[in-house]
């Protein structure tokens, strides 16, 4: 659902500029790589008569031009090319104006630019004499790069991605030039232009001009199978990014044994994402927490619910977060969270959360960089109003900050335990089949017995080595002894760490609900046909 848009101002962007603007706001820094869409929205408050009585004028600055007008035309005859210079122009200039600079933000960096720290210090001056003047610095910069000393007099805007209009506007004008041209076939009718519009989502105009441009070059042809070209090109997007990734995942909750209260309660949670739920005044669902022992299909879940809510997978190394330059960490997970907005409706996936955490210098609770980059990332779980669902997943909560689990920011924390006796049937039966096995050919429940104890990986493991086993014996087909005797030469993890997961369970009771569902409890009311039969097993 898009907000009905005004002009090429999407979201009330440029009504928020406007009113900085007006309020005499000094330094205004637009977060964007799309500098012409920026200068539109400029340009169209600039123009607002409502807005002021005389428009402003306008100058842009480059480094390759100095100052220049709408037009390209030099804008003064002063010297303004070096940054020194244009700021020297801007004190003496003593009307109301507004004064665009593309890509300023490398000039006050130290060690990017040897006069970083003049430069700097020059605008703070500027600042201090600019109150009560209608002037106006804005900077378009496609990162986030401020200058300690200059935080509290910048005021930082993100240009919106682009609306559904501009992107049907885009595609509406490639099919206006290309209907009559006999080498380009076009065949999309309204809902294959509904899709490829939709499609677009999170890519900037550009790059939306660039990917309907590459469809139609590369087969001669637009049509709805170019849906995917295009989502080719968002998952590049994803990739540049740097932290998150784009996930293809095969699973879904039929590859997924047990954990029925939680399977229940993702398929429930799905169904609030729709426009009925919105409609209904439920907020979108946050995320949810999946803590427990290792190998017990944490991670799993995670893919099987992308996969089931067909939504993309963005998984978050946060480790790549925090391995950066101080400074550095700030900007990547704010890029990153964007990053993941853009795509919305799409699961976040941070995997193994406390790993991430441990990388940012030790603990969160310094005070430090990692303390700050992960209160950014609570910020933003608690105030985020896009449809991006959290999934974290964690196999130690001794080192998890607490404010995670706060209610809010999470919908729910479920403890997925060692599984059932009735689990590992289930569990076991998945991994046969994806084997093209017949289970009904396998005595389960004298392997359920010979497995207590034993994770999903492990139960996994044991069908692949009975598979290796039977395979070595050449012309005979696996058997329930292969089976017990792969059992039979494992340790399971359970064994060896069994304080920890005694201590894990402990927290877990008073803290978490269980991902299995409970004896004697109505959970799930599955009726897909392993569940089934591991009922009439009868484990
Ligand atoms: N409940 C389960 N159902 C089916 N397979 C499982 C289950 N739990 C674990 N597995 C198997 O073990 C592998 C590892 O599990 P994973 O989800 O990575 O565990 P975790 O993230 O909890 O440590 C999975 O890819 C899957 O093949
Ligand atoms: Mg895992």
């Amino acid at each position: 659902m898009s907000k009905p848009e005004t002009g090429a101002i999407g979201d009330g962007f440029g009504r928020d500029l406007a009113v900085y603007i007006r309020a005499g706001y000094p330094i205004i820094n637009i977060i964007s790589s799309e500098e012409d869409r920026a200068l539109e929205v400029i340009e169209e408050i600039r123009k607002d008569h409502t807005l002021w009585k005389q428009p402003r004028t306008l100058f842009i600055w480059t480094i390759s031009r100095g100052f220049v007008d709408i037009n390209g035309e030099p804008a003064t005859k002063d010297k303004t090319i070096l940054p020194e210079q244009a700021l020297m122009f801007m004190a003496k200039y003593d009307q109301a104006a507004i004064f665009l600079f593309k890509d300023f933000h490398p000039y006050l960096k130290d060690g990017q630019h040897k006069n970083a720290s003049l430069i700097v210090r020059m605008v703070r001056d500027l600042v201090g004499s600019q109150k009560n003047q209608s002037k106006t610095m804005i900077w378009v910069s496609p990162m986030l790069q401020i200058p300690q000393e200059l935080e509290k007099e910048v005021t930082v805007l993100d240009l919106p991605l682009p609306g559904e209009n501009e992107y049907r506007r885009i595609l509406t004008g490639y099919i206006d030039q290309y209907k009559d041209n006999p080498r380009v076939m076009i065949d999309l009718d309204e809902e294959g232009i509904d899709g490829m519009v939709k499609a677009c989502q999170g890519l900037t105009l550009c790059e939306a001009e660039n990917a309907l441009a590459k469809a139609i070059v590369s087969r001669g042809r637009l049509d709805s199978q170019d849906i995917k070209t295009i989502l080719a090109e968002k998952e590049q997007i994803i990739r540049k990014s740097g932290i998150l990734e784009y996930t293809a995942t095969v699973d879904n909750f039929g590859t997924v044994g047990g954990l029925g209260n939680l399977k229940l309660w993702l398929k429930q949670r799905n169904r609030a994402f729709s426009q009925k739920a919105r409609d209904f005044g439920l907020p979108h669902p946050r995320g949810v927490m999946l803590v427990g022992v290792p190998g017990c299909g944490k991670s799993l879940c995670a893919k099987a619910v992308a996969a089931e809510w067909q939504k993309p997978l963005l998984k978050f190394d946060l480790g790549r977060v925090f391995g950066s330059l101080v400074g550095e960490s700030e900007e990547r997970m704010r890029k990153a969270l964007k990053t993941a907005e853009e795509v919305a409706p799409a699961i976040l996936w941070i995997d193994e959360l406390e790993k991430g955490l441990s990388g940012a210098g030790g603990s969160v609770g310094d005070g430090g960089v990692g303390a700050r980059v992960f209160g950014n990332l609570l910020t933003w779980m608690e105030e985020k109003t896009k449809p991006v669902f959290v999934v974290a997943t964690a196999n130690d909560i001794t080192s998890l900050p607490p404010e995670l689990l706060r209610k809010g920011r999470m919908d729910e924390i479920f403890f997925v335990d060692l599984p059932t006796p009735q689990e590992r049937a289930e569990i076991l039966m998945i991994h046969l089949f994806r084997r093209r096995r017949d289970h009904a050919q396998f005595d389960i429940a004298r392997v359920v017995h010979a497995t207590e104890g034993f994770n999903g990986a492990e139960l996994e493991e044991i069908v692949i080595s009975a598979m290796y086993e039977a395979f070595s014996e050449t012309g005979k087909e696996m058997t329930t002894d292969h089976l017990s005797k792969a059992a039979s030469e494992i340790v399971p993890l359970s064994q060896s760490r069994h304080h920890d997961i005694e201590a894990l369970r402990q927290w877990a009771k008073a803290n978490c609900r269980p991902a299995a569902e409970q004896p004697g409890k109505t959970g799930e009311k599955s009726d897909s046909l392993t569940e089934r039969r591991t009922r009439l097993l009868d484990l």
